[in-house]
Parts: structure tokens; sequence; C-alpha cells
């Protein structure tokens, strides 16, 4: 699809369909509502009136307008678009950025289902209301339209609905058209940082095994202009990675580790590291998983891809900071080879973990991933993992993802950028004592707890973090939905945690 912005009348715009809005309780409509409304002799007015539409959040209402015969729309007093279509915008009072991008993806959504529709244009929703400027809803229209417009791939089969040709942010003011033009284009690299961190997790494993994750890891990065760097299994040996290269020893694909830099200017200051769990696909290892919904864990990369996708955006938008992104990648496979229950290894620190579960493998590939970063001297270390099916049974699926850190003020920042982003989180409490059940009699840690839940694998991974401020967010209950969960969150990947980050980075850009 796409996005282009337009300054003018979006009632002389000639494209299949028209989107406007409405807040809840409004009877008498103004703006470019007020203005199509009195083209087509209070029709939108009529509707409110006879109680068909008010104006609630994520509520629709479409309209044929007059025929006119395509020629010119003031000669007709009519439209040139055959259709206009209505989205309530909610209480004026409770107005949120989010649902500007809500908004926007209700649209796009309404849109995708007529046939007929192929080209639309909208207003900016929310621009210049409850103190929301130009330049952020126009980040947010751009924003829930591509979230709402994503296709899954298909694999030798027809895509039956190719969904909208383009889009176009229609702005009035000439004065604005600036701040407008900004907005869609930060909209729209962030947006295809979440899309292709949803192509990244809906490709089955035996297509994206490291290698190949690797491999598009360096096509972004060439085609964006970030510096990569890929460690194979010889280099990650030199490391002295022992940890990481026991969960891939089962595996024939061979590990990498996936370094992205983001250097705006060049710059060598302290960076901000984000590190992605990226186990291309989970079996358990020799502690095999059972066979139920095993499919899931082609997305038990879903860290490293909000990762990937999230440096995308970031190198889109020369974010004002310097940024590494880490992607270990890793299949943990049963074999003869393989790493086993009762295994003492060695990691880069040098640190024993004995290995009690080879299904409690994320941590495992973590603690070598977070041990290698050390050596940036980060500001803050954030890592993403779909580390434990009990996030799950704390949260709920697909609402929040858990929250764990050490370190006050990464949490604030890390808070507020999830309640901005929509990427939430929850904090969970990290208290010395939820590292007990992970004491090893034969080695320094162990890597499961049996059923210590969500905190005391947070506690694992904290062993091999050391000399820098780290948050740890466990994002398995948000990776992969069953069904769509909103207008903007497809059933499939959902490319959760690359709004997240790009806003945590441009949060720190703001405050360096
Ligand atoms: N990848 C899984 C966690 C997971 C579960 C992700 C469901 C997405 C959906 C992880 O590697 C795992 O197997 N965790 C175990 C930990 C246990 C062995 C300590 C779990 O959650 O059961
Ligand atoms: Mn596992
Ligand atoms: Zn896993």
């Amino acid at each position: 699809m796409e996005l282009r912005v337009q300054q003018g009348n979006i009632a002389e715009t000639d494209v299949d369909l028209i989107v406007i809005n409405l807040f809840a309780g409004v009877t008498a409509p103004g703006g470019a509502t007020g203005a199509i409304d009195r083209v087509l002799n209070g029709a939108i007015s009529r509707l409110i009136a006879q109680g068909d539409f008010s104006g609630e959040a994520e509520s629709t209402a479409l309209l044929y307008a007059r025929a006119n015969g395509g020629s010119g729309a003031e000669e007709q007093g009519g439209l040139t678009a055959p259709r206009v279509l209505i989205v309530g915008l909610g209480s004026s009072e409770q107005f949120g950025i989010g649902q500007i991008r809500r908004t926007a993806a209700v649209a796009a959504q309404a849109a995708a289902k007529l046939k007929g529709v192929k080209t639309m244009a909208t207003i900016v929703h929310g621009a210049g209301i409850a103190g929301h400027d130009a330049d952020a809803a126009a980040q947010e229209v751009a924003l829930g339209t591509i979230l709402a417009s994503y296709r899954q791939k298909r694999y030798g089969r027809e895509d039956a609905d190719a969904g909208l040709a383009s889009c176009t942010v229609v702005e009035y003011s000439a004065a604005k058209l600036a701040d407008v033009e900004r907005g869609v284009a930060r909209g729209k690299a962030i947006g295809r940082g979440v899309c292709s961190a949803r192509d990244l997790v809906n490709e089955p494993a035996n297509i994206l095994t490291p290698v190949e994750m690797a491999a598009r890891a360096r096509a972004m990065a060439s085609e964006v202009g970030l510096k990569i760097t890929v460690l194979d299994e010889a280099a990650m040996q030199e490391e002295g990675m022992g940890i990481l290269l026991a969960v891939s020893q089962g595996s024939v694909n061979p590990a990498q580790f996936v370094i992205l830099e983001h250097a705006p200017a060049g710059s060598s200051e302290s960076p901000l590291i984000l590190v992605g769990k990226g186990i291309t696909f989970d079996t358990g290892g020799i502690s095999l998983k059972r066979t139920g919904g095993m499919w899931e864990m082609k997305g038990d990369m879903g860290g490293a891809a909000a990762v990937i996708g999230a440096m995308e955006a970031i190198g889109r938008l020369n974010v004002r900071r310097r940024v590494i992104g880490i992607a270990p990648c890793v299949e943990n496979m049963p074999d003869g080879k393989a790493f086993r229950p009762g295994d003492i290894i060695t990691g880069m620190t040098g640190k024993t973990a004995e290995i009690i579960s080879t299904d409690a493998e994320g941590r495992l590939i973590l603690a070598d991933a977070l041990a290698y970063v050390a050596r940036f001297d980060p500001v803050a270390v954030v890592d993403l993992a779909t580390l434990t099916g009990a996030i799950g049974t704390a949260l709920g699926m697909h609402i929040r993802a858990g929250l764990f850190s050490n370190d006050s003020s990464l949490e604030e920042k890390l808070m507020a950028a999830a309640d901005h982003s929509g990427d939430r989180l929850w904090p969970f409490p990290m208290d010395a004592e939820y590292g007990k059940p992970i004491k090893s009699d034969m080695a320094e840690v162990k890597n499961s707890a049996g059923r210590a839940g969500v905190s005391s694998s947070a506690k694992f991974i904290e062993h091999f973090t050391e000399g820098y401020p780290w948050a740890h967010l466990d994002i398995a209950n948000m990776v992969l939905a069953d069904s769509r969960i909103n207008a903007e969150t497809p059933k499939g990947a959902t490319g959760y945690g690359v709004r997240l980050l790009v806003e945590l980075a441009e949060r720190y850009a703001a405050s360096a």
C-alpha cells in the first residue's frame, strides 16, 4: 500500500473512499466532517439524529454519495468519491494518541473489506485536539493505516484480497502540511519496522533458519544504512560463548550472532543496547515439548524480530542516539549431539550453569549475549524474550508483557514508552529471594527451578548482566495471536515490541 500526503479539501479528492470522523455525542458535525455533511445535504446529521451513529470509539458508518459522473465535484454539488466512511473517535475527554492510531486502523480495515475500494483518502484524525499536534497525529494515522493493512505472506496460494493500493492523507491547512508530512514519514518508518518483525515471526522455521535470519538482517542493514557484524559458530567459540553454543549443539542449522549498529554521524557515545531472543525453533531439545501447539515455537525468535524491526525503524528515522541491536539466532533441537539435562556448561563470563531443562534455552542464549554487550559500556540494556509460558498465566494473552528490572530509572523510562507506544508492559518483582530456587549444588546457577515462575527466570538472566542498567521483557504472551486482537493487530505475528523499542530509543535521544 502506498501512503502519501496531499494538501487540499478532502471533499474534492478523487478516490474510492473518503474517511472522516466524529466524536461521541456530537450532533452538529464541524470541520471536515461538517463540510462533507453539507455537500451530502445533511446526510451525516440525519444519520446521527436517527440514532444510527453516535461516534462511539471504533464504530463506523458508510454513506454512498450521489453519483456525479466523475467531472468536477463543485459543479455537481456532490463529491468526487462515491463513498464516505465515518469513524467514531469516542469521548473527546479521554482522547489519547492510541485512539488516533486505532481510528485510522479501523478505517483501513473497513476499507480493505470493501471489494470496490482500492484508493482512499483520510483526514488527520485528532490533529489539534486534546493537545495532539499535527505531527504526532499524522504519525499515528500513518502507523494505524499500515498496521491494519498488513498481509501475511502466502506460499503456493493466491491472496484473494489484495487490499488497498493507496491511502492519501489530506491536510486542508497549508501551514500544517510540513508537520503532517514529517509525521506520516515517521509513522511509515515505524510501521514498516513492525511489519518486518511480523514477517520474520510468521515465516516457518524450515525457511527462517539462523543463517537466513542473519541474511535478512544483512539485507535490511544495507538498505537502511546500519553497520552489521555476524559472528558464526567459530567466532562465538573464540568469544567463549559456551552456553549459547550448547543450545545450538543439537541442530544442523548453525547459530548466528547478529550485531546491528546505528551510530548517528559516527557517534561513539555509550549506546542503548537491545537484545532479542532468536530461537528460530524451540522443540525443547532433549526435554522435548509435547506435540500440541509446538508449531507456535516458530515464533520463539519474536524478541530478535522485534529488535531487528526496531533497528530498521531507528535507522530510517535516524534517531539521534547510538543504538546497538543484538540477535543471537539459534535452533533448539533434540539429537545425538544435543546438550542434556544435568550437563554443566561454561559461558563467556566464566560462570557455570547446570542444565535442569534443555527447554529453558532462551535464558541460556541470553546469558552469553548479555555478557557480550558489556564491552560497549552501554547506558542501558533491554532484552526481549519469549521466555516463559507462565507470563501468559500471570498477565493473560496480548494485553501486557512482563517487565523485570534492577534499575528503577530504566524501568520508569520503559513504562512511559510502553504506555505511549501502545506496546504495554507490567512490572514484576526482582527480590533476591527469587534467585534462591535457581541455586545449584554443582554449578553457580541452574537454568530452571521447576514451577518457580517468571521472576526466577529473570533472576537467571540477571546473573550474566554486569556493569550496566538492565531490563528484561518477557514477551511470550504477545508475539503470536490465534485470532485478530484489534484493528491494528492481526491474527498471527503481532510485531510486539518494535513500537516500544523505537519510542525508548527516541526518549534516550531526547535526554542525551
Ligand atoms: N519458548 C518457550 C516459552 C514459550 C511458551 C514461548 C509458550 C511462547 C509460548 C521457552 O523456551 C520455554 O520452553 N520455557 C519453559 C521454561 C521451563 C522449562 C522452565 C516454559 O515456559 O515452560
Ligand atoms: Mn524452551
Ligand atoms: Zn524457547
